[in-house]
């Protein structure tokens, strides 16, 4: 799915807030569990330490503080949301979704609440569907979060997953603007690759054996990675008739410091205006880019007027990019 965003209302991020677990894990640490080392890790993957979920905390723990945070930003409360979007592969439970308990816990009582389900891609989609109810006016004021509690759902043996992935949620709150702001998406989806990152027995599918732990390919996932950052980049861009030097701010998912370099570099675009923080998260997955937004606004780089590129790519395999001008003040 591709297209550029002028059929409708004009649509901006109003609102935008995080939340991570307090408890942070090191790679050494890790070391204690699996055969590793913090050299090997932050060789291969940039990841220097995560945050981790305690026993009691649940994803809407993490996500209803960024949800309120996001909220007070944009100068709004729950009752004004009308679409509440959960972006996760580990949500609270299968059902209740996630969204319906944050839309209670935020007395949101007019929002269509659903979670979505497309991997480390799932925040893309949300923002992508987000846009289009808001700019056809079915919905007025959507909260869209990403958020994932992987540490869930690792097997604590297997030290080629175990040191990639972390805990965080990311919210930001959309409305329909006077100002343009999301110009353009590019979405898509290969269920044929889906086996290189799977969690089986975690659905109806009956298997044998299932622990319910992420499984990857990894040498598969990064070669995908590595080609759909720099294809889905470069077709929203063309789409949307800019080039990469008109970008300002370059958001990529963060899953491996190595494969955010090889999209910098193929895509020609500066260091400067990349922002990482894969070195103290690891993979959030849905809360990566929220999370990477969030810190790009607490340096100073996202200001008004800036062009952002955002690009997310996981398990589906599913990737997903978004081109908007920034409007919201810090
Ligand atoms: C997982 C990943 C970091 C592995 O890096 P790599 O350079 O491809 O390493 P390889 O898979 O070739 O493995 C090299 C060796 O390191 C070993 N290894 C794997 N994980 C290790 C770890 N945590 N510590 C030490 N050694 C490890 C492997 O067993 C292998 O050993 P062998 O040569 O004796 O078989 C890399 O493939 C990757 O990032 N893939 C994408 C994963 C991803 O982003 N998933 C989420 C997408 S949303």
């Amino acid at each position: 799915m591709i297209g550029a965003a002028h059929k409708g209302a004009e649509v901006s991020i109003t609102g935008l807030g995080t939340c991570v677990p307090d408890r942070v894990v090191t790679n050494g640490e890790l070391a204690e569990h699996v055969d590793t080392s913090d050299e090997w890790i932050v060789a291969r993957t940039g990841i220097r330490e995560r945050r981790m979920a305690t026993e009691e905390q649940a994803l809407s723990d993490l996500a209803l503080p960024a949800a309120r945070a996001a909220l007070d930003d944009a100068g709004l409360r729950g009752p004004d949301i009308d679409l509440l979007i959960v972006a996760t592969v580990t949500p609270d439970m299968a059902f209740p979704s996630t969204a319906a308990i944050l839309a209670d816990r935020l007395g949101a009582v007019d929002a269509a609440a659903y979670d979505l389900s497309a991997g480390c891609t799932g925040f893309m989609y949300a923002l992508a569907q987000a846009y289009g109810l808001l700019a056809c006016g079915l919905a007025k004021r959507a909260l869209v979060v990403g958020g994932d509690l992987l540490s869930r759902i690792l097997d604590w043996s297997d030290r080629s997953t175990l040191v990639l992935f972390g805990d965080g949620a990311g919210a930001v709150v959309m409305e329909a603007t006077q100002e343009r702001g999301f110009l353009g998406f590019e979405l898509g989806a290969d269920g044929a690759g889906g086996e290189h990152l799977w969690l089986p027995g975690s659905g109806s599918r009956i298997f044998d054996d299932a622990e319910r732990h992420v499984k990857m390919n990894g040498r598969e996932v990064f070669k995908f990675a590595t080609r759909v950052l720099v294809q889905s980049a470069q077709d929203v861009l063309a789409q949307c008739g800019v080039t990469i030097d008109d970008v300002d701010v370059y958001v990529p998912h963060q899953a491996n410091v190595r494969i955010i370099d090889h999209a910098t570099k193929k895509l020609g675009i500066p260091s400067e205006k990349v922002v990482i923080n894969v070195d103290r998260y690891g993979n959030t997955s849905s809360g990566s880019i929220p999370l990477a937004l969030k810190d790009a606004e607490a340096d100073g780089r996202l200001q008004p007027g800036k062009l952002v590129l955002m690009t997310g790519m996981g398990a589906g395999l599913t990737w997903g990019s978004a081109l908007l001008r920034w409007t919201k003040e810090a």
